[in-house]
C-alpha cells in the first residue's frame, strides 16, 4: 500500500500557490499499520501492527539517521551469520536486553509463595545422566565440593515425592562441560529425583560468576554501551512434578558479585541462597568430599497446575 497523503492545510516545504502536499512520517506509519488490515489471523494482525507501530515510534522518538539505520541492519546481519545450531545469538540479544525475563514473567506468572522462574540460559542440555540421592555431579574436580539440599514443596508445605530436579552448572574454569571440549559430557550435570518426604541432595561444587558469551555482537554492544558481561554465580534447575508447574530457575550465591548487575538481569532477590563454608573435619562432610567444602539450603515450592511449559533444548550450547 502506498503512503497516504495528508490534505490538511499546505506544509512548510509546499510549494506556495499550488495544491501540492508533502507526504509525512505519521502517514507513512499509518500506510504500513494499514497494510495489515486484512490479515485474517486477528493475533497475527495485532502483532505486525504494534510492532509497526512501536518500531515507528522508535525511529521517530530518536530521530533515526541513515547512518544509524544502517549500522543497525549490520547489526542484525552479523547476529545471523554468528547464530548456528551451537549459538543463538538472536536469544543472547534477549538475554541481555531484559525481553526473556520480561516474557517469563508475563507469560508465566506463579502464584505467591511459589519458587520464582529465571532464564533458561544457552547451556542446558537435555538428557542429562539419572543420578542418586546425594550423588556428586563433578566428574573430576571443578572447585570447592557444595552440598545441595532441601524440599521440593507443594504450596501448602507438602513434600512432593518423585518430583524430578534437572541440573547444571558451570565449575572454577567458568565454563559449562558444553563449552569445553575436555570436560566429559556429563560433568556438572544430573537429574535426581525427591525422596518420599520430598527431601532431595546432590553434591556440587560452589558455582563462580563468569560472562555471557561476549565475542559476537551482543558483546560488541556491552563493550560500547559501558556494560559488563558478567552473571553472578549461580547453579541452574529445571524442577518437574505431575501436577505442578514446571518451574526453571536457579540457585544464586547470596556472596557472590554481580548480583546488582547480572548482564541477562535474571536475579529476583528470593533466589540468593548462603553458601555455608564447612571445615574438612566437619562431620556431617559428604562421603568423598575431602577439605573443605561448603553446602548450601534450598527449599523449591511448585505450584499447581498442569506443565505449562515444555522446556527443550532451543538449539543454544554455545
Ligand atoms: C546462563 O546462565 O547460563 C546464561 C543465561 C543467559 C545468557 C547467557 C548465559
Ligand atoms: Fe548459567
Amino acid at each position: 500500500m502506498r503512503p497516504v497523503r495528508s490534505r490538511s492545510s499546505p506544509r512548510p516545504g509546499s510549494v506556495a500557490g499550488t495544491n501540492e502536499t508533502r507526504t509525512q512520517p505519521a502517514d507513512i506509519t499509518s500506510a504500513a499499520i494499514a497494510s495489515f488490515e486484512g490479515c485474517s489471523d486477528a493475533r497475527l494482525q495485532e502483532l505486525a501492527q504494534t510492532l509497526v507501530r512501536h518500531l515507528h515510534a522508535f525511529a521517530v522518538e530518536v530521530g533515526l539517521t541513515q547512518e544509524e539505520w544502517e549500522a543497525g541492519v549490520g547489526i542484525l546481519t552479523a547476529t545471523g551469520q554468528i547464530t548456528d545450531e551451537r549459538r543463538q545469538e538472536f536469544i543472547l540479544w534477549s538475554d541481555s536486553l531484559g525481553l526473556s525475563m520480561l516474557v517469563d514473567a508475563l507469560a508465566n506468572p506463579l502464584p505467591a509463595g511459589a519458587t520464582e522462574s529465571t532464564v533458561l540460559g544457552p547451556f542446558y542440555v537435555p538428557g542429562a545422566p539419572e543420578r542418586a540421592y546425594g550423588e556428586n555431579m563433578a566428574e573430576e574436580p571443578a572447585g570447592t565440593p557444595a552440598w545441595v539440599y532441601g524440599r521440593v514443596l507443594d504450596l501448602d508445605g507438602h513434600g512432593i515425592a518423585a518430583a524430578e530436579l534437572d541440573v547444571w552448572q558451570n565449575g572454577d574454569d567458568r565454563l559449562y562441560a558444553v563449552q569445553s571440549p575436555e570436560a566429559p559430557e556429563e560433568h556438572l550435570r544430573g537429574r535426581f529425583r525427591t525422596r518420599g518426604d520430598g527431601s532431595y541432595a546432590f553434591l556440587a561444587v560452589r558455582p563462580v560468576p563468569y560472562t555471557i558469551p561476549d565475542d559476537g555482537p551482543v558483546g560488541a554492544m556491552l563493550d560500547a554501551t559501558g556494560r559488563h558481561p558478567w552473571r553472578p554465580a549461580h547453579i541452574h534447575m529445571i524442577v518437574r512434578a505431575p501436577g505442578h508447574r514446571t518451574v526453571v530457575t536457579h540457585i544464586f550465591d547470596a556472596a557472590s558479585g554481580y548480583l546488582d548487575s547480572d548482564a541477562v538481569f535474571a536475579v529476583k532477590p528470593s533466589l540468593p541462597r548462603e553458601f555455608v563454608p564447612r571445615a574438612a573435619d566437619d562431620p556431617e562432610r559428604p562421603d568423598g568430599v575431602e577439605g573443605a567444602w561448603c553446602s548450601v539450603e534450598n527449599d523449591l515450592v511448585l505450584a499447581p497446575g498442569e506443565d505449562a511449559r515444555l522446556v527443550v533444548d532451543p538449539g543454544r550450547t554455545a
